[in-house]
């Protein structure tokens, strides 16, 4: 499920906005300049769709959003609990970063967790099938695939040799609560 929840970096105990209504969701996300949307397949994807399949799935929308920000590049990521590298792959985007181009994903299967450092509250957006969000480029962020990694993904770039990750030192993600570690205790 689909779910924001708003912590203050300065109290991260608690959530000071939980919700999981869609609507609301984008409202709160397009008032602090993040994109948000729920994307429809044309078709049904099989199982182990290949790369081109999930793109063309999407085509329209892809299009779309290319045209608007200019994407230049756009390719499919997925992994999978059986990944041997799974806890590297989880650790690499784990602590917060920037990048100077958009970090654009949209999810066709699956989840993950974003989590976005806006002034003195950080968002983490619980991202599954047919969510597209874009962080936009400059904006303090980390990821969270979760210990049991599951998602296929849709990425979109300007350039993919521009979308390096730029860590700040700040060990905040360290203290807000990680994604799939909630909801399993
Ligand atoms: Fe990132």
């Amino acid at each position: 499920m689909t779910t924001l929840n708003i912590y203050e970096d300065s109290k991260p105990d608690v959530a000071v906005v939980s919700t999981s209504d869609p609507a609301e969701i984008g409202e709160r996300l397009s008032a602090v300049g993040v994109q948000f949307e729920r994307w429809k397949a044309e078709v049904e994807l099989p199982e182990n769709a290949t790369q081109e399949q999930v793109i063309a799935a999407y085509k329209a929308e892809v299009d779309r959003l290319s045209a608007a920000a200019g994407y230049q590049t756009v390719d499919v990521i997925r992994i999978t609990p059986d990944n041997p590298n799974k806890d590297a792959l989880r650790a690499k985007f784990l602590d917060e970063h920037i990048h100077d181009e958009d970090e654009v994903r949209f999810f066709v299967e699956g989840s993950g967790a974003f989590y976005l450092h806006l002034d003195d509250k950080v968002y983490q957006v619980v991202c599954t099938r047919d969510d597209l969000l874009s962080v936009p480029a400059g904006t303090l962020h980390w990821f969270d695939m979760g210990p049991e990694p599951r998602f296929t993904c849709i990425r979109l770039f300007v350039t993919p040799d521009g979308w390096v990750a730029k860590f700040t030192g700040d060990k905040i993600s360290a203290s807000i609560p990680r994604f799939g570690e909630q909801a399993a205790a």
